[in-house]
Protein backbone atom coordinates (compact mmCIF):
# COMPACT_ATOMS: atom_id res chain seq x y z
CA UNK A 1 0.00 0.00 0.00
CA UNK A 2 1.46 3.51 -1.12
CA UNK A 3 -0.37 5.35 1.27
CA UNK A 4 -3.67 6.71 3.08
CA UNK A 5 -5.50 10.05 2.17
CA UNK A 6 -7.81 11.71 3.96
CA UNK A 7 -10.77 10.86 2.06
CA UNK A 8 -9.47 8.60 -0.73
CA UNK A 9 -7.16 5.81 -0.67
CA UNK A 10 -4.76 5.58 -3.13
CA UNK A 11 -3.30 1.80 -3.77
CA UNK A 12 -0.25 0.71 -5.19
CA UNK A 13 -0.92 -2.45 -6.73
CA UNK A 14 1.61 -5.03 -8.32
CA UNK A 15 1.78 -4.82 -12.17
CA UNK A 16 -0.05 -6.73 -13.93
CA UNK A 17 2.53 -8.42 -16.45
CA UNK A 18 1.69 -12.33 -15.06
CA UNK A 19 -0.99 -13.17 -17.68
CA UNK A 20 -1.42 -12.66 -22.06
CA UNK A 21 -3.54 -10.23 -23.01
CA UNK A 22 -6.61 -11.70 -22.61
CA UNK A 23 -4.52 -15.18 -21.10
CA UNK A 24 -6.53 -15.19 -17.75
CA UNK A 25 -9.77 -15.77 -19.67
CA UNK A 26 -11.24 -18.44 -21.60
CA UNK A 27 -13.90 -17.13 -24.63
CA UNK A 28 -16.52 -19.87 -23.81
CA UNK A 29 -16.10 -19.56 -20.31
CA UNK A 30 -19.45 -18.27 -18.99
CA UNK A 31 -18.74 -14.41 -17.84
CA UNK A 32 -18.80 -14.12 -13.59
CA UNK A 33 -19.74 -10.97 -12.93
CA UNK A 34 -18.13 -11.46 -9.45
CA UNK A 35 -15.11 -12.87 -10.55
CA UNK A 36 -14.77 -10.15 -13.63
CA UNK A 37 -13.78 -13.31 -16.17
CA UNK A 38 -10.83 -14.28 -14.27
CA UNK A 39 -9.69 -10.90 -14.27
CA UNK A 40 -8.13 -8.58 -11.37
CA UNK A 41 -8.41 -4.95 -11.28
CA UNK A 42 -4.95 -4.82 -10.68
CA UNK A 43 -3.96 -6.70 -13.50
CA UNK A 44 -5.60 -3.96 -15.77
CA UNK A 45 -4.68 -0.56 -14.10
CA UNK A 46 -1.40 0.16 -11.86
CA UNK A 47 -3.11 2.35 -9.50
CA UNK A 48 -7.05 2.60 -8.06
CA UNK A 49 -8.58 5.55 -6.41
CA UNK A 50 -11.36 5.11 -4.30
CA UNK A 51 -13.91 8.03 -4.58
CA UNK A 52 -17.48 7.43 -2.57
CA UNK A 53 -20.52 6.99 -5.18
CA UNK A 54 -23.21 9.42 -6.22
CA UNK A 55 -21.27 11.93 -7.46
CA UNK A 56 -19.09 14.18 -9.96
CA UNK A 57 -15.44 12.71 -9.93
CA UNK A 58 -13.25 15.91 -10.65
CA UNK A 59 -10.17 16.05 -12.18
CA UNK A 60 -7.76 19.38 -12.58
CA UNK A 61 -5.42 19.48 -15.29
CA UNK A 62 -2.73 21.94 -14.62
CA UNK A 63 -0.47 21.70 -18.31
CA UNK A 64 2.47 23.52 -18.71
CA UNK A 65 4.07 25.03 -15.53
CA UNK A 66 7.37 25.09 -16.59
CA UNK A 67 9.11 26.56 -14.18
CA UNK A 68 12.23 28.55 -15.02
CA UNK A 69 15.37 28.57 -12.31
CA UNK A 70 17.00 31.45 -13.98
CA UNK A 71 20.15 30.87 -11.61
CA UNK A 72 20.49 27.76 -12.97
CA UNK A 73 21.51 28.82 -16.43
CA UNK A 74 24.19 26.19 -18.32
CA UNK A 75 25.80 29.33 -19.93
CA UNK A 76 25.68 32.82 -18.66
CA UNK A 77 23.46 34.30 -21.82
CA UNK A 78 21.29 31.56 -22.25
CA UNK A 79 18.60 34.19 -20.93
CA UNK A 80 18.38 37.88 -21.29
CA UNK A 81 18.78 40.23 -18.10
CA UNK A 82 14.71 40.86 -18.19
CA UNK A 83 14.68 37.45 -18.00
CA UNK A 84 16.71 36.58 -15.49
CA UNK A 85 15.53 38.59 -12.92
CA UNK A 86 12.27 37.71 -13.70
CA UNK A 87 12.69 33.82 -13.54
CA UNK A 88 14.55 34.11 -10.21
CA UNK A 89 13.70 31.03 -8.09
CA UNK A 90 11.59 33.47 -5.19
CA UNK A 91 9.18 34.11 -7.94
CA UNK A 92 7.40 31.00 -8.06
CA UNK A 93 4.96 31.95 -5.78
CA UNK A 94 4.13 34.86 -7.89
CA UNK A 95 4.42 33.12 -11.02
CA UNK A 96 3.50 29.63 -10.83
CA UNK A 97 1.82 28.71 -7.18
CA UNK A 98 -0.95 30.88 -6.56
CA UNK A 99 -2.65 30.58 -9.77
CA UNK A 100 -2.53 26.97 -9.26
CA UNK A 101 -3.75 27.15 -5.94
CA UNK A 102 -6.76 29.10 -6.76
CA UNK A 103 -7.64 26.28 -9.42
CA UNK A 104 -7.32 23.87 -6.74
CA UNK A 105 -9.72 25.96 -4.30
CA UNK A 106 -11.91 26.48 -6.86
CA UNK A 107 -12.64 23.06 -8.01
CA UNK A 108 -11.70 20.81 -5.24
CA UNK A 109 -10.50 18.17 -7.37
CA UNK A 110 -10.48 14.11 -5.97
CA UNK A 111 -7.12 14.34 -8.69
CA UNK A 112 -4.53 16.25 -9.87
CA UNK A 113 -2.75 15.69 -13.80
CA UNK A 114 0.05 17.76 -14.70
CA UNK A 115 -0.04 17.21 -18.33
CA UNK A 116 3.93 17.62 -19.40
CA UNK A 117 6.57 20.52 -19.05
CA UNK A 118 6.07 20.71 -15.68
CA UNK A 119 9.26 21.78 -14.77
CA UNK A 120 12.07 23.09 -17.69
CA UNK A 121 14.34 20.80 -16.94
CA UNK A 122 17.70 22.68 -18.78
CA UNK A 123 17.12 25.34 -16.07
CA UNK A 124 16.98 22.68 -13.14
CA UNK A 125 20.74 20.50 -13.36
CA UNK A 126 20.70 20.60 -9.29
CA UNK A 127 17.12 18.81 -9.54
CA UNK A 128 15.74 21.73 -7.27
CA UNK A 129 12.72 22.95 -8.95
CA UNK A 130 11.23 19.24 -9.09
CA UNK A 131 11.73 19.34 -5.59
CA UNK A 132 10.29 22.14 -4.95
CA UNK A 133 7.17 21.34 -7.20
CA UNK A 134 6.65 18.33 -5.96
CA UNK A 135 6.36 20.13 -2.01
CA UNK A 136 3.98 22.45 -4.07
CA UNK A 137 1.74 20.04 -5.21
CA UNK A 138 1.68 17.90 -2.05
CA UNK A 139 1.34 20.26 0.16
CA UNK A 140 -2.80 20.17 -1.38
CA UNK A 141 -3.20 16.69 0.22
CA UNK A 142 -4.78 15.43 -3.58
CA UNK A 143 -3.61 12.78 -5.48
CA UNK A 144 -1.99 14.30 -8.31
CA UNK A 145 -0.49 12.37 -11.09
CA UNK A 146 1.77 13.52 -14.61
CA UNK A 147 3.04 13.06 -17.85
CA UNK A 148 6.56 14.14 -19.38
CA UNK A 149 6.60 16.95 -21.81
CA UNK A 150 9.97 17.82 -23.69
CA UNK A 151 11.06 19.87 -21.64
CA UNK A 152 10.66 17.34 -18.98
CA UNK A 153 13.75 15.09 -19.63
CA UNK A 154 16.67 17.66 -19.67
CA UNK A 155 18.08 17.66 -16.12
CA UNK A 156 21.40 16.83 -15.82
CA UNK A 157 19.92 14.39 -12.80
CA UNK A 158 18.84 12.05 -15.59
CA UNK A 159 15.56 10.08 -16.50
CA UNK A 160 16.02 7.85 -13.77
CA UNK A 161 16.33 10.23 -10.86
CA UNK A 162 13.27 12.44 -12.11
CA UNK A 163 11.26 9.55 -12.22
CA UNK A 164 12.09 8.45 -8.69
CA UNK A 165 11.21 11.22 -6.92
CA UNK A 166 8.17 11.80 -8.59
CA UNK A 167 7.53 7.81 -7.62
CA UNK A 168 8.48 8.40 -4.04
CA UNK A 169 6.83 11.76 -3.84
CA UNK A 170 3.54 11.50 -0.82
CA UNK A 171 0.78 11.87 -2.96
CA UNK A 172 2.01 11.56 -6.23
CA UNK A 173 0.57 8.54 -8.27
CA UNK A 174 3.32 7.68 -10.93
CA UNK A 175 5.10 4.81 -12.45
CA UNK A 176 8.01 4.70 -15.09
CA UNK A 177 6.45 1.83 -16.81
CA UNK A 178 5.64 -1.68 -16.84
CA UNK A 179 9.11 -3.33 -17.08
CA UNK A 180 10.57 -6.78 -17.16
CA UNK A 181 13.45 -8.66 -15.88
CA UNK A 182 15.71 -10.39 -18.18
CA UNK A 183 18.61 -11.85 -17.03
CA UNK A 184 18.95 -10.08 -13.98
CA UNK A 185 18.36 -6.66 -16.27
CA UNK A 186 14.93 -4.36 -16.07
CA UNK A 187 13.71 -3.68 -19.31
CA UNK A 188 10.93 -1.14 -19.80
CA UNK A 189 8.06 -2.87 -21.88
CA UNK A 190 6.90 0.65 -23.57
CA UNK A 191 8.97 3.66 -25.06
CA UNK A 192 8.91 6.82 -23.32
CA UNK A 193 8.81 7.17 -19.03
CA UNK A 194 5.56 7.17 -17.67
CA UNK A 195 2.69 5.32 -19.45
CA UNK A 196 0.40 4.07 -16.83
CA UNK A 197 -2.99 3.72 -16.05
CA UNK A 198 -5.37 4.78 -12.69
CA UNK A 199 -8.71 2.91 -11.98
CA UNK A 200 -11.35 5.25 -10.42
CA UNK A 201 -13.48 3.23 -8.03
CA UNK A 202 -17.01 4.27 -6.70
CA UNK A 203 -19.01 2.25 -4.54
CA UNK A 204 -16.56 -0.96 -5.45
CA UNK A 205 -17.27 0.05 -9.29
CA UNK A 206 -14.69 1.03 -11.69
CA UNK A 207 -16.23 3.96 -13.36
CA UNK A 208 -13.48 5.41 -15.28
CA UNK A 209 -10.07 5.15 -16.11
CA UNK A 210 -7.33 7.64 -16.48
CA UNK A 211 -4.31 6.89 -18.98
CA UNK A 212 -0.74 8.77 -18.74
CA UNK A 213 1.37 8.51 -21.48
CA UNK A 214 4.44 9.91 -22.58
CA UNK A 215 4.45 11.46 -26.39
CA UNK A 216 8.21 11.50 -26.54
CA UNK A 217 9.38 14.47 -28.27
CA UNK A 218 12.11 15.28 -25.76
CA UNK A 219 14.72 17.57 -26.72
CA UNK A 220 17.28 14.71 -25.64
CA UNK A 221 17.23 11.06 -27.82
CA UNK A 222 19.11 8.89 -25.36
CA UNK A 223 17.42 5.47 -26.00
CA UNK A 224 18.95 4.14 -23.15
CA UNK A 225 16.97 6.43 -20.88
CA UNK A 226 13.39 5.43 -23.31
CA UNK A 227 13.84 8.99 -24.29
CA UNK A 228 13.45 9.55 -27.99
CA UNK A 229 13.37 13.06 -30.31
CA UNK A 230 10.94 12.33 -32.28
CA UNK A 231 7.22 13.31 -31.14
CA UNK A 232 4.48 10.61 -31.11
CA UNK A 233 3.59 7.15 -30.01
CA UNK A 234 5.72 4.33 -30.72
CA UNK A 235 4.79 0.72 -31.18
CA UNK A 236 5.49 -0.79 -27.65
CA UNK A 237 3.17 1.90 -26.12
CA UNK A 238 0.29 1.27 -28.48
CA UNK A 239 0.47 -2.64 -27.72
CA UNK A 240 0.91 -1.71 -23.65
CA UNK A 241 -2.31 0.08 -24.63
CA UNK A 242 -4.52 -2.16 -26.91
CA UNK A 243 -3.07 -5.38 -24.57
CA UNK A 244 -4.36 -3.12 -20.94
CA UNK A 245 -7.27 -2.12 -23.36
CA UNK A 246 -8.69 -5.36 -23.84
CA UNK A 247 -7.78 -7.05 -20.25
CA UNK A 248 -10.14 -3.90 -19.25
CA UNK A 249 -12.67 -4.98 -21.38
CA UNK A 250 -12.87 -8.73 -20.04
CA UNK A 251 -12.74 -7.44 -16.17
CA UNK A 252 -15.76 -5.06 -16.94
CA UNK A 253 -18.20 -7.47 -18.48
CA UNK A 254 -17.12 -7.41 -22.49
CA UNK A 255 -17.67 -3.68 -22.78
CA UNK A 256 -14.42 -1.35 -22.53
CA UNK A 257 -15.11 0.96 -19.19
CA UNK A 258 -15.36 4.75 -19.69
CA UNK A 259 -11.53 6.23 -19.93
CA UNK A 260 -9.92 10.10 -20.73
CA UNK A 261 -6.21 10.36 -21.39
CA UNK A 262 -3.61 12.79 -21.15
CA UNK A 263 -0.34 13.14 -22.92
CA UNK A 264 1.38 16.28 -23.99
CA UNK A 265 1.33 16.49 -27.77
CA UNK A 266 -1.66 16.72 -29.61
CA UNK A 267 -3.41 14.94 -32.32
CA UNK A 268 -4.39 15.94 -35.98
CA UNK A 269 -8.14 14.60 -34.66
CA UNK A 270 -8.17 17.71 -32.36
CA UNK A 271 -7.77 20.13 -35.42
CA UNK A 272 -10.52 17.91 -36.86
CA UNK A 273 -12.52 18.53 -34.17
CA UNK A 274 -12.17 22.60 -34.22
CA UNK A 275 -12.36 22.21 -38.15
CA UNK A 276 -15.94 23.11 -37.84
CA UNK A 277 -14.91 26.57 -35.80
CA UNK A 278 -13.28 28.00 -38.74
CA UNK A 279 -9.88 26.14 -38.05
CA UNK A 280 -7.72 26.29 -41.58
CA UNK A 281 -4.19 25.67 -41.53
CA UNK A 282 -1.63 25.73 -44.36
CA UNK A 283 0.89 23.84 -42.28
CA UNK A 284 -1.91 20.28 -42.33
CA UNK A 285 -2.54 19.37 -44.91
CA UNK A 286 -4.60 16.06 -43.55
CA UNK A 287 -7.66 17.28 -45.16
CA UNK A 288 -9.34 18.87 -47.51
CA UNK A 289 -6.46 18.02 -50.13
CA UNK A 290 -7.57 19.52 -53.15
CA UNK A 291 -8.74 22.21 -51.59
CA UNK A 292 -6.73 25.61 -51.11
CA UNK A 293 -6.06 26.07 -47.20
CA UNK A 294 -6.28 29.19 -46.17
CA UNK A 295 -3.42 31.03 -43.58
CA UNK A 296 -4.41 29.63 -39.75
CA UNK A 297 -6.23 32.21 -37.92
CA UNK A 298 -6.62 32.59 -34.06
CA UNK A 299 -10.44 31.75 -32.86
CA UNK A 300 -12.33 31.68 -30.05
CA UNK A 301 -14.91 29.13 -29.51
CA UNK A 302 -18.23 30.37 -28.67
CA UNK A 303 -20.54 29.24 -26.05
CA UNK A 304 -23.07 26.15 -27.07
CA UNK A 305 -24.61 23.37 -26.27
CA UNK A 306 -22.23 21.02 -27.36
CA UNK A 307 -19.92 21.82 -23.89
CA UNK A 308 -17.09 23.24 -26.20
CA UNK A 309 -14.95 26.32 -25.74
CA UNK A 310 -11.94 28.06 -25.46
CA UNK A 311 -9.98 29.22 -27.72
CA UNK A 312 -7.05 28.62 -30.68
CA UNK A 313 -4.35 31.37 -31.03
CA UNK A 314 -1.51 29.02 -32.76
CA UNK A 315 -1.03 26.71 -34.86
CA UNK A 316 0.25 23.11 -34.33
CA UNK A 317 1.87 20.34 -35.40
CA UNK A 318 0.61 17.07 -34.63
CA UNK A 319 2.15 14.09 -33.37
CA UNK A 320 0.36 11.21 -35.83
CA UNK A 321 -0.14 11.14 -39.30
CA UNK A 322 -3.00 8.76 -39.36
CA UNK A 323 -6.56 8.19 -36.96
CA UNK A 324 -4.83 4.95 -35.77
CA UNK A 325 -4.64 6.17 -32.22
CA UNK A 326 -8.08 8.04 -32.67
CA UNK A 327 -9.66 4.97 -33.73
CA UNK A 328 -8.17 2.89 -30.76
CA UNK A 329 -9.89 5.67 -28.60
CA UNK A 330 -13.26 5.24 -29.99
CA UNK A 331 -12.78 1.27 -30.23
CA UNK A 332 -11.90 1.31 -26.04
CA UNK A 333 -14.92 3.62 -25.33
CA UNK A 334 -12.40 6.68 -24.48
CA UNK A 335 -14.60 9.63 -24.03
CA UNK A 336 -11.80 12.11 -24.21
CA UNK A 337 -8.06 13.09 -24.83
CA UNK A 338 -6.14 16.03 -23.23
CA UNK A 339 -2.91 18.07 -23.97
CA UNK A 340 -0.40 20.65 -23.50
CA UNK A 341 2.52 21.84 -25.56
CA UNK A 342 0.77 24.75 -26.58
CA UNK A 343 0.47 28.28 -24.32
CA UNK A 344 -1.88 29.94 -26.37
CA UNK A 345 -4.43 26.98 -26.70
CA UNK A 346 -7.22 26.23 -24.69
CA UNK A 347 -9.83 24.65 -27.69
CA UNK A 348 -11.81 21.61 -26.68
CA UNK A 349 -14.10 19.74 -29.29
CA UNK A 350 -15.44 16.68 -30.10
CA UNK A 351 -14.65 14.66 -33.39
CA UNK A 352 -15.90 11.54 -34.01
CA UNK A 353 -17.40 10.95 -30.63
CA UNK A 354 -14.03 11.57 -29.11
CA UNK A 355 -13.84 15.02 -26.88
CA UNK A 356 -10.11 16.82 -27.47
CA UNK A 357 -9.26 19.44 -25.00
CA UNK A 358 -5.68 21.84 -24.64
CA UNK A 359 -5.80 22.19 -20.97
CA UNK A 360 -5.21 26.01 -19.60
CA UNK A 361 -1.50 26.90 -19.30
CA UNK A 362 -1.16 26.80 -15.39
CA UNK A 363 1.70 29.58 -14.79
CA UNK A 364 3.15 32.91 -15.97
CA UNK A 365 6.30 31.13 -16.99
CA UNK A 366 8.08 31.26 -20.63
CA UNK A 367 5.17 32.35 -23.34
CA UNK A 368 1.77 32.55 -22.61
CA UNK A 369 -1.43 35.06 -22.62
CA UNK A 370 -2.68 36.44 -19.53
CA UNK A 371 -6.03 36.39 -20.02
CA UNK A 372 -5.68 32.56 -20.38
CA UNK A 373 -4.06 31.00 -17.14
CA UNK A 374 -5.53 28.29 -14.81
CA UNK A 375 -6.84 25.21 -14.81
CA UNK A 376 -8.86 22.66 -16.61
CA UNK A 377 -12.04 21.02 -14.62
CA UNK A 378 -12.62 17.48 -16.53
CA UNK A 379 -16.08 15.52 -14.69
CA UNK A 380 -15.69 11.90 -15.16
CA UNK A 381 -16.75 8.64 -13.37
CA UNK A 382 -20.37 8.24 -13.01
CA UNK A 383 -21.16 11.31 -15.41
CA UNK A 384 -20.55 11.70 -18.46
CA UNK A 385 -17.37 13.31 -19.30
CA UNK A 386 -17.77 17.45 -19.25
CA UNK A 387 -15.08 20.18 -19.20
CA UNK A 388 -14.88 23.55 -17.73
CA UNK A 389 -11.70 25.96 -17.92
CA UNK A 390 -11.28 27.79 -14.49
CA UNK A 391 -9.36 30.96 -15.68
CA UNK A 392 -7.78 32.08 -12.51
CA UNK A 393 -6.92 35.38 -11.36
CA UNK A 394 -4.94 36.24 -8.20
CA UNK A 395 -7.13 37.17 -5.05
CA UNK A 396 -4.97 39.78 -2.62
FE1 LIG B 1 6.04 21.28 -24.53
Amino acid sequence: MKRVLSTLVALLLPLGIGCGVVGCHSDTEEYDEDNHGGVKLEDCVDFVLNVEGGRDVKILQLTDIQIIDSTQQRTPDRLGEGQTEMWLPEKMYDLAWKYMREAVERVQPDLIVLSGDNVYGEFDDKGTTQSALIAELDSYGIPWTLTFGNHDNETRKGVAYTCEQYAQAKNCLFLRGSVETVDGQERLLAEGNGNFNIGIVQDGELTEVVWLMDSNGHTDNDPSQNMFSEAGLMAGQIEWFRERNELLKVYNGGTSPKSIGFFHHPMRAYGDAVKKYGYSSPNNKFWGEGNALKPFSPFEIPENDNGDGGAMLEDCVYIDSSYVFHEMLKKYNCEGWFFGHYHKNSASAVYDGVRYTFGLKASLYDYHESSMIGGTEIIVGESPLAVRHVYTQYKS
